[in-house]
C-alpha cells in the first residue's frame, strides 16, 4: 500500500525579486513498511518538502496524498523529528513527550500510559521529571523521538535528526530508529528521512531520493538492495555511495537554474 504520494509537486515563495522557485515536478511515493531517505545540497528545499508533506504548508503545484487522500491541513498520521530537537524548555521530559497527545485532548490516563510506554521504548526511564537543559544532545533527541512516536504516526518524518549529535550517539540512535521501524508492534510503518549524510541514507534506507540544487528536482530514486545490517566497508556499499556523491556533485555543477528562479 502507498502511504505517501507526491504528484508533480512544486513550491515557490514570493521573494523580494519576484517568485523564488524552490522545487519543481517532485513525484515519488513511500510504501507501507518502507524506509526512504532524501538527500540533496544544502538549501535545495528538503525541509520545505517535509513541511509540505506533513501539511504545515501547501504546494504551489501538484498534490500530496496520504493513503490516497489529499493532504490539506496538518496530517495526524505523520509526526516529525527535528535536527535541533525543538523541545519545550519549560516542560519536563514527561510533559514534552505527552505534548502531542494533550493537543489531541486524549484522556489523562491514556496519555500517562502512552507516555510511559515511549519513555521506556526510547530509554528515558529515570529522566521523566528532568528538563531539556539537564539532558545531553542524545537524550534530548530521544525525547524528540518519543514525542513523535507517542501520537502513533503511520509515517515518521525526520529532518536531519542525527546531525547535531556526536558520531557514537548518532550511530546508536540510528540503530534504534531502524529497530523501531522493523518492529511490527510499534510505530511507525514508514520512515522518510532527510539527511546531508549519504552514508547514513544508504546504511538505513530502501531507497534514496537524490535532489538537485534549487530549484530541486529529483535526479534519481536510487534503490538500495543491500541486506541489513549493512556493511559500510563492502564494495556494494561503496559503489552506491560513490554513485549518489557523483549525482549530487554533477547536479550541482551542471544544472542551470531555469528562467524566473532567483538565487539568494
Ligand atoms: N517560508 C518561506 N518563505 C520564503 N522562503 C523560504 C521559506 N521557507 C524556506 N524558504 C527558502 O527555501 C529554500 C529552501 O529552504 P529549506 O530550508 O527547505 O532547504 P534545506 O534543503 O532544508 O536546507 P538545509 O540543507 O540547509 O537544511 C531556502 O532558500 C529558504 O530560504
Ligand atoms: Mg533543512
Amino acid at each position: 500500500m502507498v502511504l505517501i504520494e507526491l504528484d508533480r509537486v512544486g513550491k515557490s515563495f514570493a521573494g523580494r525579486h519576484g517568485q523564488m522557485v524552490i522545487m519543481q515536478d517532485i513525484s515519488f511515493h513511500v510504501n507501507d513498511a518502507e524506509f526512504v531517505s532524501i538527500v540533496g545540497p544544502s538549501g535545495c528545499g528538503k525541509s520545505t518538502l517535509l513541511r509540505l508533506i506533513q501539511g504545515l504548508d501547501r504546494p504551489t503545484e501538484g498534490e500530496i496524498r496520504f493513503r490516497g487522500e489529499p493532504v490539506r491541513t496538518v496530517c495526524l498520521g505523520m509526526a516529525m523529528v527535528f535536527q535541533n530537537f525543538a523541545l519545550y524548555p519549560w516542560l519536563t521530559v514527561r510533559e514534552n513527550v505527552g505534548f502531542g497527545l494533550e493537543a489531541l485532548h486524549k484522556p489523562p490516563e491514556q496519555i500517562r500510559a502512552t507516555v510511559d510506554r515511549y519513555i521506556s521504548v526510547t530509554g528515558l526511564v529515570g529522566f521523566e521529571e528532568a528538563y531539556p537543559r539537564e539532558l545531553s544532545g542524545g537524550m534530548r533527541q530521544r525525547v524528540g523521538l518519543a514525542r513523535a512516536l507517542a501520537v502513533d504516526p503511520t509515517i515518521l518524518l525526520m529532518d536531519e535528526p542525527f546531525s547535531a549529535l556526536d558520531a557514537l550517539t548518532a550511530e546508536g540512535l540510528r540503530e534504534e530508529v531502524l529497530q523501531l521501524w522493523q518492529d511490527p508492534a510499534l510505530p511507525p510503518e514508514g520512515v522518510l528521512l532527510v539527511t546531508h549524510n549519504i552514508e547514513e541514507a544508504i546504511s538505513l534506507s530502501d531507497r534514496v531520493i537524490v535532489l538537485s540544487r534549487r530549484p530541486a528536482r529529483i535526479l534519481e530514486d536510487v534503490k538500495v538492495d543491500l541486506p541489513r545490517p549493512r556493511d559500510r566497508k563492502s564494495d556494494a556499499f561503496y559503489q552506491l555511495t560513490d554513485h549518489v556523491y557523483s549525482l549530487i556533485t554533477e547536479g550541482v555543477q551542471v544544472k542551470p537554474s531555469p528562467p524566473g528562479s532567483v538565487s539568494t
